[in-house]
């Protein structure tokens, strides 16, 4: 039996990257003033639909299913989408500063930093549409990759305007379109339904015409104008490099105004995002609920450790176990020495299932513990335990047994390591 297709388990102690990367962003996210909002894995098929009925995640890749009461629902193929019915659904007063860790599902091909099922850290500010949000929610993502030590990340911005930007810009687009029908074949439907899902194709044979594509900077209103040159003050006084990137469109049909992506010069170009995301000015009220103007973003875990990898940078943490208790006599004190360093707030371990002495010393130098804590008959009766070095050269010693936990505690607080 394998996992399902295109979907990973992570293992100890490769998962142990993990919760470093979930603690920093959480932490971080804290820092921001963003609380942390979790939403069931499965929605209304309905809250997606709405996200990108021209899209392929909505079209092709989505994992929905009828339930037993008849009710047709997915598995969230991202993270924006629940945010917004989250919010519909509860009122909560704005702006609504929430973060989140998810996994995705999409039924994609699957190869190296794409999967079926991906896990998201995310943002979302609801019911404002101040440029300083904008410009907050890039600093919170640009500062955690830098937390993370990686320094190969490029930030790509645009603006996709306002109603009235994207209704003129789209009607000049198909006409351009139009003129390279040959040249788009079946892809023209596609077009046609959304002139937008084009732009940010990645096919080699269409790169000239993409280029040459009328472009949305030339037909923003005033003021998307006016607020994409106030996101760009912003993050020139943060000391936040960016490029613009005219045809960066997003792959969502919410997106309005700002759109951004961050992408890893170390990994291959077709899965170097590392995280994006966008405003989404009109999905709330789309959604029934009030007018809400919105901005967030996604970051895949398993791509954002790729791109650690591909730097050299946030390696696997250490072994962090402390101790490792070895019984040579089978005393019932061992349960109860285990709990004493554990409550201590150390990190011990033992072995189990009464192994022989060889065996239990050959356990402790495989765990990684700094100590081998040692009840033996003699020691016993003496009521002192032995301490041997494993990381050390430092000779063996005694300690009492009642003050062993204190004796450790004070070591580990004075040398971590
Ligand atoms: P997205 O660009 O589809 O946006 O995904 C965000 C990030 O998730 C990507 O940059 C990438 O790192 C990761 N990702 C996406 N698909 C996969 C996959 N198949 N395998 C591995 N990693 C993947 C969104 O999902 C939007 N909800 C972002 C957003 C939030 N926009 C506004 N707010």
């Amino acid at each position: 039996m394998r996992a399902p297709k295109g979907m990973l388990d992570v293992l100890p102690p490769e998962s142990a990257r993990w919760i470093d990367v979930i603690t920093r962003f959480a932490s971080r996210a804290e820092r921001f003033g963003y609380g942390l909002l979790l939403t069931p894995i499965v929605d209304h098929y309905e809250v997606f639909a709405r996200v990108g009925a021209t899209t392929d995640v909505v079209r092709k890749q989505m994992y929905d299913f009828v339930d037993r009461g008849g009710r047709r629902l997915a598995l969230r193929p991202e993270g924006t989408a629940p945010v917004v019915r989250a919010y519909v659904q509860h009122r909560p007063p704005t702006p609504w500063k929430v973060w989140y860790l998810a996994p995705n599902f999409r039924a994609e091909q699957p190869q190296a930093g794409r999967y079926r099922q991906h896990w998201q850290l995310g943002a979302e500010v609801i019911g404002i549409d101040d440029p300083d949000v904008d410009v907050e929610i890039i600093e919170l993502l640009w500062g955690f990759y830098g937390e993370l030590g990686l320094s190969d990340v490029r930030l790509l911005v645009n603006s996709m305007g306002d109603a009235e930007t994207r209704g003129r810009y789209r009607e000049v687009l198909l006409a351009y379109w139009r003129a390279h029908e040959t040249l788009l074949g079946a892809e023209m439907e596609r077009a046609e339904a959304n002139p937008l899902r084009i732009l940010d194709s990645k096919r080699s044979d269409w790169l000239d015409m993409l280029e040459r594509a009328p472009q949305l900077g030339e037909y923003l209103s005033d003021a998307s104008a006016a607020h994409f040159e106030r996101v760009q003050e912003g993050l020139q006084a943060l000391g936040i490099a960016f490029e613009i990137a005219p045809r960066l469109v997003r792959g969502f049909d919410y997106y309005t105004s700002t759109v951004f992506e961050l992408a890893s010069g170390a990994l291959d170009a077709a899965q170097n995002a590392i995280g994006g995301g966008g405003r989404y000015d009109r999905l709330a009220q789309e959604m029934g609920g009030p007018a809400a103007p919105s901005i967030g973003f996604g970051s895949g875990i398993e791509r954002l450790l790729l791109a650690c990898d591909a730097e050299g940078v946030l390696p696997v943490p250490a072994t962090q176990l402390d101790a490792f208790v070895i019984d040579l006599v089978g005393v019932a004190d061992t349960a109860r020495l285990l709990a004493e360093l554990r409550e201590s707030g150390l990190a011990a371990d033992r072995a189990y299932g009464g192994r022989s002495t060889k065996k239990q010393f050959a356990a402790a130098g495989r765990s990684g513990a700094r100590w081998a804590v040692i009840i033996g008959a003699d020691e016993a009766k003496r009521g002192v335990v032995a301490v041997k070095f494993l990381r050390s050269e430092q000779p063996q010693c005694e300690v009492r047994r009642e003050e062993i936990a204190a004796w450790l505690r004070t070591r580990k607080d004075e040398a971590p390591t």
